[in-house]
């Protein structure tokens, strides 16, 4: 709830960073890991409802919402009162241990988002990496198979089995050696280059030709795929979405197989595109779904849901010591009766919303080049040149830094494409501010053509 000294609308007093924010920034250098990319200098000091105050008492309109983990907002009391009253009652013990309540409730209420020809079961872990680890490693132990599918442009995360997948920026694999063996990338359906001229609904055939005539004939034996693994939109990768057909094509190819098809939803999922999960707008039955972010609202937890009958593994197999932590999952139940309780509902229609309003940016605007995504997940690609779709990540890089000074909060996603993936609670007042923040920046950066 916001109160009368809160706003809902940023309000910058100062050139950025401010005095406090550039101590924090300094003190941030001397200890922290270079390794962390930041994008812009925004030093977050409190936050509420889709605000983030810094401590020079900057407020910012936040549309990046922590990568898409803020499904709820700022410290929305129903989650800061959950994880309170669980903190005062049990903070920790193990769930790979010990029994406690929380991990069977939550999963009984994950399980209840899946689809109902299949019973599923769920273990949970701290982060999307995790989810992904457990995931190969499931998909391993079911089949007994080692070879794995993913797709040119997929985050999975970077811990190294999930790196092995992961094939975003090669920043992100460089000098780190010898990865997982037996894994293979195909293209991912882009329909905005799509070099057969398909559009977002028909974008991909060929790649399901591909993996069919050439990957499963000519490089992997089907019998020895453990796992196709997919963003049923690529976050990292540029908020692609794949179209429903190609998503039900992987499943035709997976069932016919025996190999398992893993959704990974650790971005797109917990509504944040108008439905539970994303591919749920493709009707499918995916053997094992992984969520993290949006699931705790700020809180760790990660988990991958699997159909019973592939969750066969023995005790011992795989464990986490934090994994289903009763306060994370304080957190994900409060936030999943949120989600369900509106909010999924309130980001399919302020995703429509903002479409109406940005669908024409292409032209309206030199540099936008596309506009794409789901409910609240939504990509805008910048080029240099519309009719050659140049790719113009430094015109991108003035959009989401200029956002930022005037009082925005955004992302950038793949080589030159700006996520907007605010939390789910934000109204039209907010959007429309987004929205004038957004077209003054790109015409700002216009006028560097
Ligand atoms: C689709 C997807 N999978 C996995 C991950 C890895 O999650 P984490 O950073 O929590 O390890 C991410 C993170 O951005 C993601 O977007």
């Amino acid at each position: 709830m916001i109160t009368a000294t809160e706003s809902k609308l940023p309000r910058i007093n100062m050139a950025l960073p401010g005095p406090k924010a550039k101590e924090v920034i300094e003190y941030d250098k001397k200890f922290i890991s270079p390794s962390l990319f930041r994008e812009y200098p925004l030093v977050a000091h409190r936050g509420y409802g889709a605000i983030i105050e810094d401590p020079d008492g900057n407020t910012f309109l936040d549309f990046a919402a922590g990568i898409a983990v803020c499904s709820t907002g700022h410290c929305h009391p129903h989650v800061v009162q959950a994880i309170q009253k669980q903190a005062a009652e049990l903070i920790h013990i193990a769930g790979t241990d010990f029994y406690h309540r929380h991990m069977p409730q939550l999963a009984e209420r994950l399980v209840a988002t899946m689809p109902k020809s299949h019973h599923y079961k769920v273990f949970f872990g701290n982060s999307g990496t995790e989810a992904v680890e457990g995931a190969i490693k499931l998909a391993r132990y079911a089949t007994r198979r080692d070879k794995l599918i993913a797709f040119y442009g997929c985050f999975h995360g970077r811990t190294l089995g999930s790196l092995s997948l992961t094939a975003s920026k090669s920043t992100q694999r460089k000098y780190f050696g010898t990865l997982l063996g037996g894994v293979e990338h195909i293209p991912f359906p882009y329909a905005y280059r799509c070099a057969l001229g398909h559009t977002k609904e028909t974008c991909g055939g060929e790649i399901i030709e591909l993996l069919e005539e050439q990957i499963l004939k000519r490089l992997f034996a089907p019998e020895e795929v453990a796992a196709i693994i997919v963003e049923p939109i690529q976050g990292e990768g540029g908020f692609i979405p794949a179209p429903a057909f190609f998503l039900q094509e992987l499943q035709r190819i997976c069932n016919k197989h025996g190999i398992m098809l893993i959704l990974d939803e650790v971005q797109s999922g917990v509504g944040r595109t108008g439905k539970m999960w994303a591919y749920d707008h493709a009707g499918i039955t995916p053997d094992m779904v992984l969520t993290a972010k949006g699931l705790g609202s700020g809180m760790p937890i990660s988990a991958f849901i699997a159909k019973e009958s592939v969750m066969q593994w023995k005790p011992g197999s795989h464990g986490s010591t934090y994994g289903g932590n009763p306060v994370c999952i304080a957190s994900a139940m409060a936030t999943l009766d949120l989600i369900e309780g509106g909010l999924m509902a309130n980001a399919q229609k302020m995703g429509e919303y903002i479409f109406r309003k940005i669908n024409d940016w292409p032209s309206r605007f030199k540099i936008v080049g596309d506009v794409r995504g789901k409910g609240l997940m939504i990509g805008v690609e910048i080029v240099r040149d519309q009719r050659t779709k140049e790719k113009a990540p430094d015109l991108r890089n003035n959009v989401i830094v200029g956002a930022f000074h005037r009082g925005l909060l955004t992302l950038e996603s793949g080589e030159n494409s700006i996520r907007i993936s605010p939390p789910l609670i934000i109204d039209e007042e907010q959007a429309d501010c987004a929205i004038g923040i957004m077209e003054e920046s790109i015409r700002e950066a216009e006028k560097s053509l």
